[in-house]
Formats: structure tokens, C-alpha cells, sequence
């Protein structure tokens, strides 16, 4: 099979671009007609792993394929188009993806003109599509987290050939309204408000693979809330990489505390966000989630470390004390606020004094929640170039006796809500119990209880009689 490369990613030109306006687009698909005729009957199935940007971007892409009379299936042997989309986050990830790959190679063997795309951040990564392609020949289409909105116009080219096809950008300005999505659920909402990272952490890829901050027009975000508000959904949650930095790109006059209030003012029962870095989190910020009863008291604020040393060599533009005032400020101004963090032990060279001023930090904090990580290098960026002391046993057993710290408090905090009665979101069953219902309170606590599935998609209120480190047990309050 030949190869066609549209575009090929390229770690260097993604790390040096130039500080360019962002470009505004519509999505637009050359071979619309034809594809309408193509998806009569035909079937996709899409697996999306990592972060909620992932989750968002395969919410376009079911809307564009929908939108071109494709239907979806969760049963990969049999679908006409099959798309993976990636996580690069992390080694794991990877690995797992890999694994899923090597199942599904074989459909292709099957059905000769099975579309088999990989997407997402995993394929910007030039070393490792080159792995991809040397080890998964069946692949016939790669594209990047930039062209999405290209999807319909690459699946007619790879279905109508017998090339693989290639189309990976790294130069990436732009910013390309579409309106084709199949939203994974109707009462809460993934909303981007800017996409890709200027930060460049030193052990992260993702400046890389999602490239430059473009924050979307404010009169187009607050469209996409008001139609789901007239939609009747519960719960939105404002996505970035970085949500902090919102309109620092533009010269529309707003930031991400305006994109809050003006959300807040429109109604939508429960408004969440995510992710802010600690380093640009604005005390207007802090008022007005303090202002608005339907702007959650949730905030998810990565810490990383609690040593100046190691948050230096991580990039992270702020130090322990920093950090501390920051969430002091928090704290003293949102009554009710839960706090959630990422943390990563085993950076390169970590020593045990490092670690345990980590340990420190969590115990002064006190998260509600927390995501834990063991650093993995990635190629590419500047951490993975370092020369690392520290072994892997080591780093197993830091990131057991910080989970054992972070769960001092999420025990206590879960215990403080029995006897209390909180307004829960109802998702739907609970995974480990089919006659029991599931949801999260405002503070994003899941929460189980018996209940009518009718409730799915309603706030109701909750009696908590019993709680686990991540989990509470109550019983429905009829008012
Ligand atoms: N190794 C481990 N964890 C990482 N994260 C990002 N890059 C890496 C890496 N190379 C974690 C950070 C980030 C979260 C999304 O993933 O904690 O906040
Ligand atoms: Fe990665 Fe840092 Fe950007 Fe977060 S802020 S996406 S950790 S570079």
C-alpha cells in the first residue's frame, strides 16, 4: 500500500511557532454529496481514550459522520469506519492503544474497504507514528487533533484508493467553528472555550500535540451555552488546557471570569471548568465563582509538587508559597469550595526531601479529590532529556504513600457529608449495582441510591447515610 502525506507533524516546528493571529474558520467538507450517498447504511465505531478535549473532539466527529447518514456501533467487526482516538499523556496510554490496534487490524484482512483511522495526540508525535505505521501496516488513515474538521473529506479519500493516508499538521493557528455535533449525553455538556497550551511544562507534550492557545470567539461560546441552556441541559463544563488564559490571544476585551458570569447570568443550573493553572488564576476570577450559586465551588488546580525546586524544573511558573496564597485566597472567599489537584512523584532526580515537602503540601491543602501520576517521560520534551537517578520502585512506593496522604482527607471529607442532604445530578445506573442510580453532588462527589431511572438527567436531593473514600451511599428525599 502506498503512503500519500498530506501533512507530517514535526516536534520542532510545533515547539518554535511564531506568535501568529488566530485564524477564524467554518468547517466546510468538499465531498459532502458524495459522502451522503457513501454513509447510507454504513456504520463507525470510535474509541476515544484520555482527557475530556478527546472526549469533545469525538463528539464532532459523531456529529460529522451522523450528519453524512453513518450510524454508530460499539461493535467494532461490524463498522465501515473504525477511529482511535489517542492519549500521549502518558506511557500507559500508549501501551493500551497499541493493545487495541492489534485487535482490529485484523477486520481489515476482513473488509477490504474498512476505513482503520488513528487520530488525536498520540499521531503528532513523529517517532511515534513512525511506530505505528512499521507495526500496523493495516492502518490506512492517520490524521491530527488540527484536522477534524477534515474527517468526512479524508474518509472519502482513504475509502475510494487504496492508499494510507497521512494529514498531520504542526503549524496550528486556527480556530474552526463546527457545528456538527453528537453530544455523548443530554443533560451535561463539554463546552471548549480555548484550545492548545502555551505553557510548555517541561514533562508535558501537549504544547506539542494541540498546539498554540486559540481561544474561540466569546459571541460564538455564549451561542453554543444558549442553545443548550433552550436544550434544557443541567450541567456545562468550560474546557481549556488552561481556561485561565481565555482571551489573552484575542482583542475582544473578555476573560474567562467574563465567559463565568455571563454564562451564570443565562441559567444553566450547574456551570463547572476545566483546567486552570495556578500561575494566571485571577482574583476576579476567584469573586465571581464566589458571586454566582450555579458556578460550582469546584476547582481543579494541578499542583504538580510541593518543592520550588521540582516546580522549577517542571516549568511551572509558580512557587510552594505561591501556591499556598492561592489557595488560602480561595479558600477565605468560596465558602464550600472543593479543591482538586494532578500530581506527578517520580520527576527526574526527585529526592526524598522533595517528596515529602509534597506530602507537606497535601496535608496543608487538604483536596477534596486528586489525580495521582508517576512522571513518564516523553520524547520530545525537555524533562525526558534528563539523566534520572531515581528507580522505579521508588517511584512506586512515593505515589502509594501520597495517595495514602490524599486519602486522609477525602475520607474526611466524604464522612462529613452523612446526615446531610445534597442536591445530586442523576447520571444514571451505578456500574456496580443495576438497581441502584448514580450522580454527583455540586462538589462532584458520586453518589449512590435507589431510584426510578425516570430521575436520569433531573437534580434531586439526596440523604447521605453512609460514605467510602470515593463514593457516598444515600436515599432519595421526596419533597
Ligand atoms: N508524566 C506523568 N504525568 C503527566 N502529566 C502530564 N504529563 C505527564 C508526564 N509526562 C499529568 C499532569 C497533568 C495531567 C493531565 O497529566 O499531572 O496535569
Ligand atoms: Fe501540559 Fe503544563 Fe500545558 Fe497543563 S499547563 S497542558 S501540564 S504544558
Amino acid at each position: 500500500m502506498k503512503t500519500k502525506i498530506i501533512n507530517y507533524p514535526d516536534l520542532i516546528e510545533a515547539r518554535n511557532r511564531q506568535k501568529s493571529d488566530t485564524i477564524f474558520l467554518d468547517a466546510s467538507t468538499a465531498h459532502l454529496k458524495e459522502m451522503e450517498e457513501l454513509g447510507k447504511g454504513k456504520k463507525y465505531y470510535i474509541h476515544t481514550y484520555g482527557c475530556q478535549a478527546n472526549v469533545r473532539d469525538e463528539e464532532t466527529m459523531r456529529g460529522m459522520l451522523e450528519s453524512v447518514n453513518f450510524t454508530k456501533t460499539e461493535d467494532p467487526s461490524e463498522a465501515d469506519v473504525i477511529i482511535i482516538n489517542t492519549c500521549a499523556v502518558r506511557e500507559n496510554a500508549e501501551d493500551k492503544v497499541y493493545g487495541e490496534i492489534g485487535n482490529l487490524k485484523k477486520y481489515r484482512r476482513i473488509n477490504k474497504k474498512l476505513v482503520l483511522g488513528i487520530c488525536g495526540c498520540m499521531v503528532e508525535q513523529p517517532e511515534i507514528l513512525q511506530i505505528l505505521q512499521d507495526k500496523f501496516p493495516e492502518v490506512n488513515l492517520y490524521f491530527g487533533t488540527h484536522e477534524i474538521d477534515q474527517l468526512l473529506d479524508l474518509i472519502y479519500e482513504t475509502y475510494n484508493s487504496d492508499i494510507r493516508l497521512i494529514s498531520i499538521k504542526s503549524k496550528q493557528g486556527e480556530v474552526i467553528e463546527n457545528k456538527l455535533v453528537k453530544r455523548n449525553n443530554e443533560y451535561k455538556a463539554f463546552v471548549n472555550i480555548i484550545y492548545g497550551c502555551n505553557k510548555f511544562c517541561t514533562y508535558c507534550i501537549v504544547p506539542y500535540t494541540r498546539g498554540k492557545e486559540r481561544s474561540r470567539k466569546f459571541n460564538e461560546i455564549m451561542d453554543e451555552v444558549r442553545e443548550l441552556k433552550k436544550a434544557n441541559y443541567q450541567e456545562i463544563t468550560f474546557l481549556g488546557q488552561n481556561v485561565n488564559a481565555y482571551g489573552k490571544d484575542l482583542n475582544e476585551g473578555y476573560d474567562f471570569a467574563d465567559i463565568l458570569e455571563e454564562a451564570a447570568k443565562m441559567g444553566i443550573p450547574r456551570i463547572r471548568f476545566t483546567t486552570s493553572h495556578p500561575w494566571d488564576f485571577s482574583s476576579k476570577m476567584i469573586e465571581i465563582i464566589a458571586k454566582y450559586d450555579n458556578i460550582m465551588k469546584c476547582i481543579h488546580l494541578p499542583v504538580q509538587s510541593g518543592n520550588d525546586e521540582v516546580l522549577k524544573l517542571m516549568g511551572r511558573r509558580y512557587t510552594r508559597e505561591h501556591y499556598l496564597n492561592l489557595v488560602k485566597e480561595m479558600r477565605e472567599k468560596i465558602p464550600g469550595l472543593s479543591l482538586s489537584t494532578d500530581i506527578i512523584v517520580g520527576f527526574p532526580n526527585e529526592t526524598e526531601e522533595q517528596f515529602k515537602d509534597t506530602l507537606s503540601l497535601v496535608d496543608i491543602v487538604k483536596y477534596e479529590s486528586a489525580f495521582t501520576f508517576i512522571y513518564s517521560p516523553r520524547r520530545g520534551t525537555p524533562a525526558a532529556k534528563i539523566d534520572d537517578n531515581v528507580s522505579y520502585a521508588d517511584k512506586s512506593r512515593r505515589f502509594k504513600e501520597l495517595v495514602k496522604h490524599l486519602e486522609v482527607n477525602i475520607e474526611k471529607d466524604a464522612k462529613s457529608y452523612v446526615g446531610g442532604t445534597y442536591k445530586v445530578l442523576v447520571d444514571g445506573a451505578s456500574k456496580t449495582d443495576k438497581d441502584m442510580l448514580s450522580g454527583y453532588t455540586e462538589s462532584n462527589k458520586l453518589v449512590h441510591f435507589k431510584g426510578d431511572e425516570s430521575l436520569i438527567g433531573k437534580i434531586v436531593n439526596v440523604k447521605i447515610n453512609e460514605s467510602h473514600t470515593y463514593s457516598l451511599l444515600g436515599e432519595l428525599v421526596n419533597e
